[in-house]
């Protein structure tokens, strides 16, 4: 297969990014993230991405963050949030990343690769250990936390009306070396 990379979201990714927005709807999944308005222009979109990542104007709640697409071969198979620290409900909730792969492209060990290739980013970050956190009952996102090494820390209660959470942290350093999860 032909090498995933990671890499800022572009304009020629409009019509495939609103897909996948659509297509990830049904595992309640927001691929392009919480604040994302389809009425936008996409332009305006990516400046926003571009200044949340580089932190400039962020809404109370939110910290720096980078949104990266997950590109084979010139194909958007799925993305990755990097947060660039925590904040109260991301230590308890949400991680310091987050990945969803487009329901044509799954197992294939997509997953996997995008989680290795962010911990090299979260490394370059100066984020020793990153936090990992999915549902309990997702069995997909368990496996791939475990493959790449995830230390089960903790089952929390989730936010109101959602499920429980498993709270894993991995080291980056290996990552930033170029090691790959089996
Ligand atoms: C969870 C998700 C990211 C997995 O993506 P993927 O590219 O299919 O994952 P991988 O191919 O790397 O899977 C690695 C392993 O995880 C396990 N796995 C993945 N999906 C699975 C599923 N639906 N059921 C059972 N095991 C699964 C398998 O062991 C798989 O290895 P195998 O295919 O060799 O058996 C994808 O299903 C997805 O985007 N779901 C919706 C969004 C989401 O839940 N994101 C995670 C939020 S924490």
């Amino acid at each position: 297969m032909a090498a995933l990379v990671l890499r800022p979201f572009a304009v020629s990714d409009e019509a495939a990014a609103r897909a996948a927005q659509d297509e990830l709807a049904a595992d309640d999944f927001m691929f392009l993230l919480e604040e994302f308005d389809p009425t936008e222009p996409w332009a305006a979109y990516l400046d926003r991405l571009s200044q949340r990542a580089r932190g400039e104007d962020l809404p109370a709640d939110r910290v720096p963050a980078d949104l990266l697409a997950a590109d084979v071969d010139g194909v958007l198979v799925g993305r990755s949030s990097i947060r660039h620290e925590l904040n109260d409900w991301l230590l308890n909730y949400g991680g310091h990343i987050g990945y969803g792969v487009r329901p044509g492209f799954r197992r294939r060990g997509l997953a996997t690769r995008i989680l290795e290739l962010s911990l090299r980013r979260a490394a370059d970050l100066g984020i020793e250990r990153a936090l990992l956190t999915c549902d309990d009952g997702n069995v997909g996102s368990v496996a791939v936390i475990e493959r790449c090494g995830g230390i089960l820390e903790n089952v929390v209660e989730g936010p109101p009306g959602e499920a429980p959470k498993r709270r894993y942290w991995i080291q980056t350093a290996p990552f930033r070396a170029g090691v790959t999860c089996p």
